[in-house]
């Protein structure tokens, strides 16, 4: 296969550091593993081909790809012999590639598509046979090192573990990012040797190799050095996450988005907000949640992949695959799952549960409600203490609710059945029969009274004491 422009995305690495059974690659970051992130930086350059350079725990990063980026290629590094080495299975693999390479890690997700542009730009402009993307650190620690002339033309890399003393001193760093000639790059990858500290083939030395064999070679140098940062360890992993944080947060707030406390706001990079949302400290949106324009969330709410509509208020809740109507009020104090519906202006509130449930537009479930399997119809009202029955202990079972149908508080309906439009339901009732539409439904036993009760059964206590008072009271006013 033949390309004008392609990726490589070393991935085979482990990450030992991050003391886990799960490849650092794919631990997650603001809605996307580390390499989600730098899969879509890479998307945004367009390459023709991506291929991702798969080794340690394959099997898992490859399930991973294959569920988000099914256009991407794998080849395997059965054994990682270094970033020369790996670079090489993936031309091996592809042996007619032409054109710009693209090469980026697994593990550097803070880079900007708009960064890598640059690169391909400068580099396919220039016609370099290798232009690295470089920044300017404070603590370039662990990094190899640019080594430039006089003149401040680059002339090779050295790792930090290779570097002599004034090389420790340069602060430009190498990103491990790059864009290269393709046909230079195979010529120059055949050449690496091991002849380094770590015994491993570097694709760093390509830089040199390439320039030495007459080649011109180059750097792009990124304004935003935390760019280039990559995670080893969980530390890391947190200050990564929240130089994302940051970004993301100053984006929507540059876009009409008020955050009362964006340190404590956190929104992953697949969340849409619209302008003029509100948000409470303590709020974290997950996947594909989307909230529309006017809306307030939060203190202390978690929404993962729930569509919020336009104008609605939700405050220290909980929800899942949910749909909040425009205008919808929630909590405080809700837990919405799956498949939960609020139609426009429908109020769902203190410990309030719900699931796969229809709420029409105006209903209310405002106290300590479970709605589950059910369908609620406009403007009805559900009182405190309500509960569909929806499990007979072997399957689920449909409530359906009409409209303006009033529940009464603390009824039970026991699943299947139906309240028709505009009924009612006694308070305290449990529901086993359809109620038609206009209908009372009354399902409790009647009261009694069993007079002097207390004072025969319960004499001397403090309710004799209180019930004898009363009376007295009484007898005297009616005397
Ligand atoms: C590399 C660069 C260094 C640069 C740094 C930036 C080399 C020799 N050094 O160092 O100059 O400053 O990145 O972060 O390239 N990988 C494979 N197969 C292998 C080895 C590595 O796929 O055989 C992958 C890793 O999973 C990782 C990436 O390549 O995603 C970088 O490898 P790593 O060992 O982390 O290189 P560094 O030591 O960070
Ligand atoms: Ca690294």
């Amino acid at each position: 296969m033949s390309s004008e422009r392609s990726a490589i995305i070393l991935a085979a690495g482990l990450g030992t550091r991050m003391k886990s059974s799960k490849p650092k690659m794919l631990h997650e970051m603001l809605g996307r593993p580390l390499l989600g992130h730098v899969l879509q930086a890479t998307r945004a350059v367009g390459p023709d081909l991506r291929i991702v350079v798969v080794g340690a725990a394959a099997d898992q990063v490859t399930a991973f790809l294959d569920e988000a980026a099914p256009d991407a290629q794998t080849v395997l590094q059965a054994e990682q012999l270094g970033t020369g080495h790996a670079v090489r299975t993936a031309l091996d693999a592809y042996p007619d590639l032409e054109g710009t390479v693209i090469v980026a890690c697994g593990d550097t997700p803070l880079l900007r598509s708009d960064s890598l542009a640059e690169l391909v730009e400068v580099h396919e402009k220039t016609r370099q046979a290798v232009t690295v993307l470089t920044a300017e650190v404070d603590d370039p620690t662990g990094f190899g090192r640019i080594v430039r002339d006089s003149d401040g033309n680059v002339l090779r890399n050295v790792e930090h573990r290779d570097a002599d003393l004034s090389e420790l001193a340069i602060r430009e760093i190498n990103s491990g990012t790059y864009a290269f000639d393709a046909k230079i790059l195979r010529e120059q990858l055949a050449k690496l040797d091991s002849a380094n500290d770590q015994g491993e083939q570097y694709l760093t030395d390509v830089l040199e190799l390439a320039r030495e064999a007459g080649h011109p070679i180059g750097a792009v140098v990124v304004d935003d050095p935390t760019e280039v940062l990559g995670c080893n360890d969980r530390a890391q992993l947190a200050s990564l996450r929240r130089i994302m944080q940051r970004r993301i947060n100053t984006e929507l707030m540059k876009s009409g988005v008020t955050m009362e406390d964006p340190e404590t706001t956190w929104i992953d990079a697949t969340v849409k907000v619209a302008p003029d949302v509100l948000f409470h400290p303590g709020v974290q949106l997950k996947g594909a949640t989307a909230v529309d324009s006017g809306a307030e969330i939060g203190p202390d709410t978690t929404l993962t992949d729930t569509i919020v509509g336009a104008n609605a208020v939700v405050v220290r809740s909980h929800a899942d695959q949910a749909h909040i109507g425009q205008g919808a009020h929630v909590g405080p104090f809700a837990h919405l799952r799956a498949a939960s519906k609020l139609a426009e202006d429908a109020k769902v509130g203190a410990f309030v549960e719900t699931k796969n449930a229809d709420i029409g537009r105006g209903a209310k479930a405002n106290h300590l409600a479970y709605l589950g399997d059910a369908t609620v119809g406009a403007n009805a009202n559900i009182g405190c203490g309500v509960i569909t029955a929806n499990y007979d202990g072997v399957r689920k079972h449909h409530t359906e609710i009409g409209e303006a149908a009033f529940i009464g508080c603390d009824s039970v309906l026991v699943a299947p059945v139906s309240v028709g439009d505009g009924a009612y339901v006694a308070a305290g009732s449990t529901i086993v029969k359809d109620v038609e539409p206009g209908d009372l439904g009354v399902a409790r036993a009647r009261q009694a009274a069993l007079e002097g009760w207390v004072a025969k059964k319960r004499a001397g206590t403090i309710s004799d004491e209180a019930a004898r008072r009363a009376k007295d009271e009484a007898g005297v006013s009616e005397a």
